[in-house]
């Protein structure tokens, strides 16, 4: 059987520096809100090419105590609108509607997936007051018109990373860390991004985990109070915060898969590219290959018309797949207000979409099935 994703395999490639990594945290004592929580942040902002890193406990508690830090700070208010694709996995918009913020969906466009940029400055109004792009699939979802927008109607552009760990933009020339690149890492284009570090990531924790990067030092010291309980000092509660924190156990262990991020994106990239190269099936449409720095390929789409029996002959012959994801927000019970909405090209991803075996422990012969079988189907 060939998996779509082998996390057992994953973590014992590095089981012993993880087994240290864990002995470290056990012997120390110390399990929350010390050290290795500070190294991890400081060590993931340095990789992001942000100011700030704060650790949190999920991607979704990121994304919500960024839009929770812009209304403590009197940016964004109550009813105020944000703009977000159709098409992202859930907790994006409950990041938004738990913050009485009202969503404003936009379609993706089908070659690349992502929000549809040329569509955006027709949903902005006097209501507006941010973007939260998600780079969905490990795809870059950013342009400089996206950014030229945000800037024309100064509008907060925040990113959902939670699937784009190394991915970047290669746009103009510009400093990151003192230094001249043309790079910038997603979880720094923005005002302030979302990282989720759910184990199924590219770059996944023992358990849940999440972060918030960030340029605005105001926003980042507003976020930390919020993520534990709205105290800055012990005991004194300046806000209504919730307990959102990273264990140490986990900043320990992602200390460790950072180290390994880059040469594991390399891995994907390299599967991908035996992918294109390959699969050949007329009945199976691929996404718009892009550079790789641009993709890391968090999951491998295709796409067919004929989606269900695919995935259940490839099921016969071995090869994992998961659908990502089988119904889109807008049609889904907890948003039933807009269940008559019509958002075609949202639509049409999620009834064909189909993710197919992608992570840096595939083997050759692995791919091999996987191809066979992708263009065996009839
Ligand atoms: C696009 C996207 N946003 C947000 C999240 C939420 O992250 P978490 O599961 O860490 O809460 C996820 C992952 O599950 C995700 O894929």
């Amino acid at each position: 059987m060939v998996k779509l994703l082998d996390l057992q395999k994953i973590t014992m490639a590095h089981g012993d520096e993880y087994k240290a990594a864990v002995n470290r945290v056990m012997e120390s004592g110390w399990f929350l809100q010390g050290k290795e929580n500070q190294q991890f942040e400081a060590d993931y902002a340095r990789y992001i090419g942000s100011e700030h890193c704060v650790a949190v406990a999920n991607g979704l508690d990121a994304l919500k105590l960024i839009l929770r830090g812009y209304m403590e700070l009197g940016i964004f208010h109550e009813g105020d609108e944000i703009i977000v694709p159709a098409n992202t996995y859930i907790a994006t918009i409950l990041s938004i509607t738990d913050n009485h913020l009202t969503p404003v969906l936009v379609e993706p466009t089908w070659e690349h997936l992502e929000i549809d940029i040329d569509r955006i400055e027709e949903a902005i109004t006097p209501k507006t007051k941010g973007i939260m792009t998600v780079h969905l699939y490990g795809r870059i979802a950013y342009n400089d018109k996206l950014k030229a927008l945000c800037e024309k109607y100064h509008l907060k552009l925040m990113e959902d990373c939670a699937q784009s760990h190394g991915c970047g933009f290669n746009g103009q020339w510009s400093m990151v860390n003192g230094q001249c690149s043309t790079f910038i890492k997603t979880g720094a284009l923005g005002d302030a991004a979302a990282h989720s570090f759910y184990p199924g990531k590219n770059m996944g924790a023992f358990g849940d985990a999440g972060a918030v990067t960030t340029n605005d030092t105001e926003l980042a010291t507003v976020i930390r109070a919020l993520a534990n309980y709205g105290s800055q000092k012990k005991y004194v509660f300046k806000y209504q915060g919730i307990n959102s924190r990273m264990s140490e156990v986990d900043a320990a262990v992602l200390g460790v898969k950072l180290k390994y991020l880059d040469e594991d994106n390399k891995k994907r990239q390299q599967l991908a590219a035996y992918y294109y190269a390959h699969i050949s099936n007329p009945l199976i449409t691929l996404p718009k290959r892009i550079a790789d720095e641009e993709n890391v390929y968090h999951q491998f789409p295709i796409f067919c018309e004929r989606r269900d029996e695919l995935q259940a002959f490839l099921a016969e012959h071995g090869i994992q797949t998961l659908i990502h994801y089988p119904i889109p927000p807008h049609q889904q019970e907890c948003y039933r207000e807009w269940n008559n909405r019509s958002y075609p090209i949202t639509e049409k991803i999620h009834q064909q979409e189909l993710s197919i075996p992608m992570n840096q422990v595939i083997t050759e012969e692995e791919a091999q099935e996987v191809v066979r079988w992708v263009n065996a189907f009839k």
